[in-house]
């Protein structure tokens, strides 16, 4: 079983709220469907690339069975009048050996308070220490919060195919790099950083993708 599975560390938001990181666990199902209920049009569209009402049984099946391997996601957790809920997640998929494409979304009552960037943080450790090289990631080119977030770890535009969307990526050594930067200006958090799994003496080779799956990229193909 994969450590990533047991993955939990806390944070802080901008305002100074805390926020549990964590795998996304099977039981999260209803959490998941409210923050998707509490996530707007535009939002879901920049994530799902088109405009998304509800998810079948066969996609949510898709976002909630993860390996852990080839398939990692974790959510950030926040508490809500005493309620825990679910604020924000990210995932990264192997679509290739050693390469991951990495998406994200956050509940928009939360966006802007630095989830996204802690989310990109921990899925960045979670790629080194599986063994992977490089991420990469589809975003569309209106939106400026997301293209932002992946300037600040490095990610580079990728390649110039079709206008209406753009294709990122970073070797991850380079997000690492960029992620010390990152915590050492603006997110630096010492209780949290403890609890970041420390590298491992040698990296594993990661899982092999089973197939590509179009319902993690934020395009539907
Ligand atoms: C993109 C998204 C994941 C970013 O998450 P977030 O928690 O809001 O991001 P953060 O708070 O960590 O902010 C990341 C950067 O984007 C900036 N940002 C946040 N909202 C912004 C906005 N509306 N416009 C421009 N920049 C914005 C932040 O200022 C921050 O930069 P800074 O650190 O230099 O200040 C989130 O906005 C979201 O879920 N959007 C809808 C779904 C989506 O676009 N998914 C991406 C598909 S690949």
């Amino acid at each position: 079983m994969p450590e990533a599975v047991d993955y939990s560390a806390l944070e802080h938001l901008r305002d100074g709220r805390p926020v549990k990181i964590r795998a996304l666990r099977p039981d999260d199902r209803a959490d998941m469907l409210a923050a998707i209920g509490r996530t707007s049009m535009q939002s879901l569209q920049r994530r799902f690339f088109v405009p998304k009402k509800g998810f079948s049984e066969r996609e949510l099946a898709f976002f909630l069975d993860i390996d852990f391997e080839a398939h990692v996601a974790l959510v950030a957790q926040i508490d809500e009048d005493g309620q825990p809920i679910i604020a924000g997640g990210g995932r990264y998929i192997v679509v290739r050996p050693g390469h991951a494409e990495i998406a994200f979304v956050v509940v928009d009552d939360y966006q802007g308070q630095g989830i996204g960037t802690i989310l990109m943080r921990h899925l960045a450790v979670l790629a080194r220490d599986a063994g992977l090289k490089e991420l990469i990631a589809e975003v569309l080119p209106e939106n400026s919060a997301m293209l932002k977030l992946f300037k600040k770890f490095g990610f580079k535009t990728a390649s110039k195919g079709s206008p209406q969307v753009i294709h990122l990526a970073s070797a991850l050594n380079r997000v690492l790099r960029f992620m010390v930067h990152s915590i050492g200006t603006r997110y630096r958090n010492p209780r949290s950083e403890r609890r970041y799994p420390p590298a491992r003496a040698s990296s594993r080779h990661t899982k092999l993708p089973v197939k590509p799956w179009p319902y993690h990229r934020c395009r539907f193909e």
